[in-house]
């Protein structure tokens, strides 16, 4: 089994950015606890704040991965381009969002990840990335 974490702008900040919305703990941390959770799924991250980046990781991972568990951040309301890309590719794809984007602004409830997601997983903090990668494991 093979997944990719892809995280969008901003999150490379986690840990320091708005601790009261996004936590205190760095996703580095978090990514070493999830690798010896899940020690049997190979597991990768990667992070960029650049638009195109991450269309072009969803691009390079999206026929031969397993699964790719997509925080687009903010490109998530504005980015055609990223939502095209998860609909291009046949690796499935599961959308987190650390925060209950529900209850937060208006310009925050629209996805343009959505659409082609496998599903979505949002409100739960960082554990919503350990939902996602169990989302890919046999029941
Ligand atoms: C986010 C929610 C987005 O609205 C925001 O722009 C982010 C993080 C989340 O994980 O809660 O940067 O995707």
């Amino acid at each position: 089994m093979k997944l990719i974490i892809i995280n969008g702008p901003n999150l490379n900040l986690l840990g320091k950015r708005e601790p009261e919305v996004y936590g205190n703990t760095t996703f580095e941390a978090y990514f070493s606890e999830l690798q010896f959770r899940f020690n049997d799924v190979q597991l990768e991250y990667f992070q960029s704040n650049i638009e195109g980046e991450i269309i072009g990781k969803i691009q390079e991972t999206g026929f031969d991965y397993d699964g790719i568990i997509l925080n687009a951040a903010a490109y998530t309301h504005t980015s055609v381009g990223i939502g095209d890309a998860v609909r291009a590719v046949e690796t499935p794809v599961v959308e987190v969002h650390i925060s209950n984007v529900a209850e937060r602004e208006s310009f925050r409830h629209a996805s343009y990840v959505s659409p082609g997601a496998k599903g979505v997983i949002f409100g739960f903090g960082l554990k919503g990335y350990d939902l996602a990668i169990r989302s890919f494991l046999p029941d």
